[in-house]
């Protein structure tokens, strides 16, 4: 049995009527950016995560939340800001395009995200922002991050793309820090109908800053003492989003009996092991991996008892003979596609290790090497059935059994 890493055709079938009849009402409206269907979309997210509807700004991507939050923090050349090394491009990529340095941070072996530690390493009194990313639907450690930022005086940008709704100590992921940004990308837990974002902002005066930076920056309109962009989010975009958003919390149920799933079957096998039952390493536990290179094994991740993923991602590591190389890694993916099974690396390279980073000076980020060189996304999505999951199963136990 085939088992894709995603599928939006199945994902978004139960809605089609409902996505029909949608399309329709913005088609006859006339009105296709931004206006009601964005303004009411903005309320429904502001009012899920416990805030005002004018903390919530639409956005034509992830990406542009990111930009358009250093944008509005008037980020630029001279500045740096901090982010860890394992991420999306996009998390380090926005930092460059307003001229600002990405200073590349170090990341916790057990959560992936940005290592408390490392962070407070990395600053400098150049230092204006850190942008901590709630990776594969998981919470950094924001009470520790945002402790170092206050004492630092910088801001705080979390880039929450993967991660709408899961919950840190109980908060909503993007309203701890004066930033959260979001993505839409089609197979994020909440999936639109092409590009689309949302940036929250916890100042009201930066809240408003944003919403103007969104169109130009021009107030009043076609007036300019600040530049801006375009950032608008489509009307039909948002009409869509307002269908599935009250399906959210299902999507992200689904996911999270598969990641329960998977470790049920998976743990009680020899070979296969979970990083650390209690606290992250984040969080200085003793029990944090030591991975011995032989033989063959793998570690599932961990969502810590404080900290409520939505499983974004299924991401697991892999070690054994060559895994140092990524060859291990790469065997176990070859092995599952052959066997008609969807696996994806997120992500092959550190950010501090791409080409275009090469002039800033590199510095020594061993969790984020290794991670880049271990890791391999699963399928996990709402709508996987039991079968598949014990079909991925089956195929991976196949490969850690061969001598
Ligand atoms: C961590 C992270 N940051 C930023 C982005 C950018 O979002 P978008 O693709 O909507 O521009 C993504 C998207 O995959 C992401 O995963």
């Amino acid at each position: 049995m085939a088992v894709p890493l995603f599928t939006l055709a199945r994902h978004n079938q139960p809605l089609r009527e409902e996505l029909h009849r949608t399309f329709e009402k913005v088609l006859d409206s006339g009105m296709y950016i931004l206006g009601k269907e964005v303004a009411e979309f903005e309320a429904e997210l502001a009012h899920a995560n416990g805030l005002s509807p004018d903390q919530v700004i639409g956005v034509s991507s992830g990406t542009d939340a990111l930009l358009l939050a250093l944008m509005t923090m008037d980020i630029g050349p001279g500045d740096e800001v901090v982010c860890p090394s394992f991420s999306f491009f996009a998390t380090a990529g926005c930092i460059a395009r307003v001229g600002a340095k990405p200073v590349f941070a170090d990341v916790c072996p057990v959560c992936f995200n940005l290592d408390p530690d490392s962070f407070a390493a990395s600053l400098t009194p150049r230092t204006k922002a850190v942008i901590p990313v709630h990776l594969f639907g998981q919470c950094a450690e924001m009470d520790r991050i945002n402790e170092i930022a206050k004492d630092h005086g910088i801001m705080v940008l979390e880039d929450a793309a993967q991660a709408l709704s899961a919950r840190y100590r109980g908060k909503p992921a993007g309203t701890m820090g004066d930033f959260g940004a979001f993505s839409f990308f089609p197979t994020k837990n909440l999936g639109g109908f092409g590009d689309g974002g949302a940036l929250f902002a916890h100042d009201p005066a930066l809240a408003h800053k944003a919403r103007l930076m969104r169109v130009h920056g021009g107030h009043p309109k076609y007036y300019h003492s600040m530049i801006g962009g375009n950032f608008r989010l489509d009307a039909l975009q948002a009409a869509l989003l307002r269908v599935k958003l009250p399906h959210l919390a299902d999507f992200s149920a689904a996911r999270a009996t598969h990641a329960k799933g998977y470790q049920d079957t998976l743990l009680p096998n020899d070979q296969v092991f979970l990083p650390s039952e209690g606290q992250c390493h984040c969080l200085k536990d003793p029990a944090s991996p030591n991975p011995n290179p032989s033989p063959r094994k793998l570690w599932l991740p961990h969502a810590y008892q404080h900290n409520d993923s939505i499983w974004n991602q299924f991401t697991i590591l892999v070690d054994g003979p060559g895994a140092a190389t990524g060859e291990a890694r790469d065997s176990l993916q070859k092995h599952l596609r052959e066997n008609g099974v969807g696996a994806e690396i997120y992500y092959p390279v550190p950010l501090h290790q791409q080409e275009c980073f090469a002039s800033s000076e590199k510095p020594e980020l061993p969790i984020a090497d290794s991670l880049a060189a271990r890791c391999l996304s699963l399928p996990i999505f709402p709508e996987m059935t039991p079968d598949e999951r014990h079909e991925v199963i089956q195929t991976l136990l196949s490969w850690l059994h061969q001598k």
